[in-house]
C-alpha cells in the first residue's frame, strides 16, 4: 500500500525554548539545528524572531547553515511582525513565515479585544503580506480546539485563499482529547472546499498528557504535518514529543500507515545533545529515550528478554539509536540474568557456587539500589578467598 508521506515540523528550538529552565545560546542552538536536521524533521521552527536581537540572530544563522530542511520563524499577524522573521529566514534555502492569530472567543474577547469579523480580516490580510515575501507561508489558528467550529472552517476557507500553504489548528492549551481532535479535522476535511489546496497540521500541547495521542488521531484524521519538540519540551506541560509520535507511527504502521523522514536511529542522539546543551535529563521512565526505556531488572522479564527479546520489548534500542538493552541487576532480577552476567565477566563457575553467590547478591541487593559489574566481582573474589 502506497502510505502517505507526513510532515514532522519540530518547534523545540522555539515552543520548545519558551518552556522555562530550557533556553539556550547561539552557538547551542546551531548545534542543535544541525541535530535536527541530521534526525530528518522536515521544517525546523528556529524562533520568534521579532522577540529578541538574540532570537533574530540565532533564526537568521540557523538559515545560513542548514541545507536539508525547511526553516520557520514564527510571528504574530502584525506587518512589522512578518517582515522581521522574513530578513531572518530569507537566507535559508527553504524559508517558511509561520503566522498567527488566535480565533476561539475567549482569546479574542480577552485578550486581543477584537471581534470574529476583525480577526478573519486580519488573518488573510497577513497571510497575502507574508505570501508577497514567500511562497511558504503557515497560519495557525491559535486555541483552534475551542473555537466555533464554523468560524474555524471560514478561517481556514479564507487564508487558504489569501495563499497559506499551511494551515495549523492548534490545541494550545492542550485540552482537546483525541476524539475532538479526530472531530475538528474531519470536519475541516468534509466542510472546507477549498482544503485540498493546502495542508493541514496539528500543534498539541500535554496539560492532560494527550498530545501525542492528539496528534495521532489528527493525522489519521487527514492532517498531514505533526508539530513536536525533542522530548516534549516546551510551555507548561509541553509539546508533543518527536520520538514517542514517530516510533507509534514507526511500531504501528498498520494502524498509522504513514511514512516520514525521521531517520529514527538519531532520535538518542538528538535527545542527549538537548540534556546536554540544558542540563535537564528525561526522567527515567520517560518512553523511548528515558534511562530505564530498554532496561529490565525483574527476573520475569529478564529470563523472557534472554530467550527472545520481543517477550517485554515492542521496538530494538538500536532502532532508536541506543546501543543495547540493558538488563539491570537488582534485587527483582533472577538466577539466570545474574549467572549470565558473571559469565561475560569472565567467571565461569560451578552450580554450588552460582547457588551460594545468588543469596549473597539478594542480600546486597536488598541494602544498595544499584548493582554494579565491580559489586559482582567483589562478590565473586571475596566469597573464593573466604572458601
Ligand atoms: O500553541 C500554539 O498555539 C502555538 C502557536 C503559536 C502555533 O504555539
Ligand atoms: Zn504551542
Amino acid at each position: 500500500m502506497e502510505k502517505d508521506r507526513i510532515y514532522i515540523f519540530d518547534t523545540t528550538l522555539r515552543d520548545g525554548e519558551q518552556a522555562p529552565g530550557y533556553s539556550m545560546n547561539l552557538d547551542e542552538k546551531i548545534r542543535m539545528a544541525l541535530q535536527l536536521e541530521a534526525l530528518g524533521v522536515d521544517i525546523l521552527e528556529a524562533g520568534f524572531a521579532i522577540a529578541s536581537p538574540g532570537d533574530f540572530a540565532s533564526v537568521q544563522a540557523i538559515s545560513k547553515e542548514v541545507k536539508d530542511v525547511t526553516v520557520a520563524s514564527l510571528s504574530r499577524a502584525l506587518e512589522k511582525d512578518i517582515e522581521v522573521a522574513w530578513e531572518a529566514v530569507k537566507h535559508a534555502k527553504r524559508p517558511r513565515i509561520h503566522t498567527f492569530l488566535a480565533t476561539s472567543d475567549l482569546h479574542l474577547k480577552f485578550k486581543l479585544k477584537m471581534n470574529r469579523e476583525d480577526a478573519l480580516k486580519r488573518s488573510v490580510a497577513m497571510v497575502k503580506f507574508a505570501r508577497n515575501l514567500t511562497d511558504d507561508v503557515e497560519f495557525s489558528l491559535e486555541d483552534a480546539t475551542r473555537t466555533d467550529i464554523d468560524y474555524l472552517c471560514k478561517v481556514v476557507e479564507e487564508v487558504i485563499k489569501a495563499g497559506a500553504s499551511v494551515v495549523n489548528l492548534p490545541d494550545t492549551v492542550g485540552y482537546a482529547t483525541p476524539d475532538d481532535m479526530t472531530r475538528m479535522i474531519s470536519t475541516v476535511m468534509n466542510k472546507v472546499p477549498n482544503v485540498d489546496k493546502a495542508i493541514l497540521a496539528v500543534h498539541c500541547h500535554n496539560d492532560l498528557g494527550l498530545a501525542v495521542a492528539n496528534s495521532l488521531a489528527g493525522l489519521k484524521a487527514g492532517a498531514r504535518q505533526a508539530e513536536c519538540t525533542v522530548c516534549g519540551i516546551g510551555e507548561r506541560a509541553g509539546n508533543a514529543a518527536i520520538e514517542e509520535l514517530v516510533m507509534a507511527i514507526r511500531t504501528r504502521n498498520d494502524d498509522y500507515p504513514f511514512s516520514y523522514g525521521v531517520r529514527t536511529e538519531e532520535i538518542s542522539r538528538s535527545s542527549r545533545l538537548l540534556s546536554q546543551i540544558t542540563g535537564v535529563k528525561p526522567y527515567p521512565s520517560k518512553a523511548i529515550v528515558g534511562a530505564n526505556a530498554f532496561a529490565h531488572e525483574s527476573g520475569i522479564h529478564q529470563h523472557g528478554m534472554m530467550a527472545n527479546s520481543l517477550t517485554y520489548e515492542i521496538m530494538t534500542p538500536e532502532s532508536v539509536g541506543v546501543m543495547t538493552t540493558s538488563l539491570v541487576l537488582g534485587k527483582h532480577s533472577g538466577q539466570h540474568a545474574f549467572e549470565k552476567r558473571l559469565a561475560d565477566l569472565g567467571y565461569v563457575l560451578g552450580k554450588e557456587e552460582i547457588k551460594t553467590l545468588f543469596g549473597e547478591f539478594k542480600s546486597l541487593a536488598d541494602r544498595k539500589k544499584t548493582i554494579t559489574d565491580r559489586d559482582l566481582i567483589a562478590l565473586v573474589e571475596s566469597s573464593r578467598q573466604s572458601s
